[in-house]
């Protein structure tokens, strides 16, 4: 192949987020279902060989290692140690959280980008920056709140997680949760809300309104969606509708506040 042909091969790759390297090797994943399908076209009579893909049962949260964690420390080394998810294979370090624990607000965003995954820690970049902008207008920042994601690795080029990773990781951010017990939740855009919500809608129809989010021992803690951060970058026309939402989580704090 000539040189050009490879430096605009390497650039379509760059341009389309495909920029970390998994294995030394090429793997054809449309091998063995393309041989399948020749059998079947060429001998109709043959019956369909399915390429084994992983298989996630409802069942395979009950003995996942999450549950057994008494400790955000225990929930941490298990996640060091975890091999069930491949992104780790890819991500530089495992992004547990960042913030105060004891704080009132935990906020569950999506997953690590590149600044993160360098850091190891949520929402360190742009994204971040322009979330500790909007939590500073109502009297929050990372002492008075806690932070984590969904998907705890960074996924290659920052592509959405897959159905299969988010399921495989679902159940390590709900024992996070469930070992800060915050009295409020904030979900950071869709995929945050739809998982932690178990909802089909998107994040124009969740945010701003009040939820409970249910835990394995069947308590509410008081959720509210609201957009990524991400998101505001590229529609900054929206930023008022964030802001407006995190407005109802400061009054929601007076209220609890004044409770006690
Ligand atoms: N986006 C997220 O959802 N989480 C991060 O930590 C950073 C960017």
């Amino acid at each position: 192949m000539e040189k050009s042909a490879i430096l605009h091969l390497l650039e379509w790759h760059q341009n389309n987020g495909i920029n970390s390297v998994l294995r030394d090797q090429p793997r054809n994943r449309l091998a063995n279902d393309f041989a399948n399908n020749l059998e079947r076209l060429e001998n109709p009579e043959s019956p369909a060989k399915m390429t084994p893909q992983p298989i996630l049962s409802t069942s395979a949260s009950h003995d996942h290692p999450a549950l057994a964690c008494q400790t955000l420390e225990q929930l941490k080394q298990v996640m060091l140690a975890f091999e069930g998810c491949d992104l780790k294979q890819s991500a530089m370090n495992l992004v547990f959280s960042d913030g105060n624990p004891k704080g009132p607000v935990m906020l569950v965003g999506e997953a690590p980008g590149a600044d993160e995954d360098r850091q190891g820690l949520p929402f360190v970049g742009q994204s971040g920056q322009l979330l500790d902008k909007v939590l500073k207008t109502v009297g929050l920042d990372r002492t008075n709140t806690y932070i984590s994601n969904i998907i705890p690795w960074r996924p290659p080029g920052n592509r959405p997680p897959t159905t299969q990773e988010i399921a495989m990781c679902q159940p390590f951010i709900q024992r996070h949760i469930e070992l800060v017990r915050p009295k409020i939740l904030v979900f950071l855009g869709g995929v945050a809300a739809k998982t932690l919500l178990n909802s089909n809608e998107g994040i124009m129809r969740l945010r701003g309104i009040w939820r409970d989010y249910v835990t394995h021992d069947g308590s509410a803690i008081k959720a509210l969606a609201t957009f990524h951060p991400a998101y505001l970058l590229r529609s900054p026309g929206q930023k008022a509708l964030m802001w407006q939402d995190f407005l109802k989580v400061e009054k929601a704090l007076q209220e609890a506040e004044h409770r006690l």
